[in-house]
């Protein structure tokens, strides 16, 4: 065992881990020795993370379900087994395509219907995995919850109010729930993320004219990499952060401070 493998002898479940934020996470985790069940809603887009970590030396299993479907995850949990950190990375709208143009707008120009999807992914499926996942923590008394929400949840986003609300409402769920597991061993925190792109974003992405004007708004004037979240993700969950809990980490390049 090397330094690095600060996770061995952990398993680790990492929501819509297919792509993006949640790939990068469950490249770290692995590379930090944990076996790791890389959950997607797109099947070809598990297994090839799968592989991937694979071809890397380190250890995963596919786990294909809907967050957003409680008897699902009920399923997946009693087939995955237990997992002793869980990250709630699945999000954004809980489809396969990321966020589009289309999908902001002002409230007021918004319906219920318009709302769900948020609520659904990112606060209801965040509380299904928790809700499955977090009684085989307790009985090991030891475990780590980390659930990656948005700055639009800590500071609010015009035009995407819903999505404002339901990662706000994850950050809020998660307080709670750290304040009846810590005795148990367990850490439950989040982490805020700003806008965060490709690892290494081609030249037709740095082209995007809204994204010169979004990075204006960064202190650090560069979008995020996912690789620096997956950091932040398996500080939280590993053997050092048994001390950390029920807090809201911001990583976001200066878009917004907390104290
Ligand atoms: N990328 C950003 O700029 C940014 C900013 C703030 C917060 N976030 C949050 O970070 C997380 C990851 O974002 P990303 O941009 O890497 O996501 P992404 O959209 O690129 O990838 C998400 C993955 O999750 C899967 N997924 C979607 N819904 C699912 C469900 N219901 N069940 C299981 N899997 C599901 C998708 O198939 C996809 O592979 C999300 O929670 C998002 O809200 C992202």
């Amino acid at each position: 065992m090397t330094d690095e493998h600060t996770h061995a002898g952990r398993r680790a479940l990492v929501t819509g881990a297919g792509q993006g934020v949640g790939r990068a996470i469950a490249h770290e985790l692995a590379r930090r020795g944990a076996e790791v069940v890389v959950n997607d809603l797109v099947d070809d887009r598990a297994g090839a993370v799968v592989a991937e970590i694979a071809a890397a030396g380190g250890r995963a299993v596919p786990s294909v379900f809907d967050v957003t479907d409680w008897s699902a995850v009920r399923q997946a949990a009693e087939a995955a087994g237990p997992v002793d950190i869980l990250v709630n990375n699945a999000g954004n709208a809980g489809r396969v395509t990321s966020l589009t143009r289309g999908d902001f707008a002002p409230f007021v120009e918004t319906a219920p219907a318009d709302w769900e999807s948020y609520l659904r992914v990112n606060l209801y499926g965040v509380m299904h995995t928790v809700r499955a996942f977090l009684p085989a923590m307790i009985d090991k008394s030891w475990g780590r919850v980390v659930t990656i929400i948005s700055d639009a949840g800590r500071v609010g986003e015009p035009t995407m109010a819903a999505y404002s609300a339901a990662k706000a409402g994850a950050a809020g769920f998660s307080r709670a729930v750290a304040r009846e597991v810590g005795r148990h061993g367990v850490t439950v925190n989040s982490v805020s993320l700003g806008t965060v792109g490709p690892e290494e974003p081609s030249d037709e992405y740095l082209k995007d004219p809204g994204l010169a004007q979004s990075i204006s708004r960064y202190v650090i004037r560069r979008i995020g990499r996912p690789g620096e979240v997956a950091a932040l993700v398996s500080f939280l969950s590993g053997p050092e952060a048994g001390w950390v809990t029920g807090q809201t980490y911001p990583i976001n390049g200066g878009y917004s401070f907390s104290f």
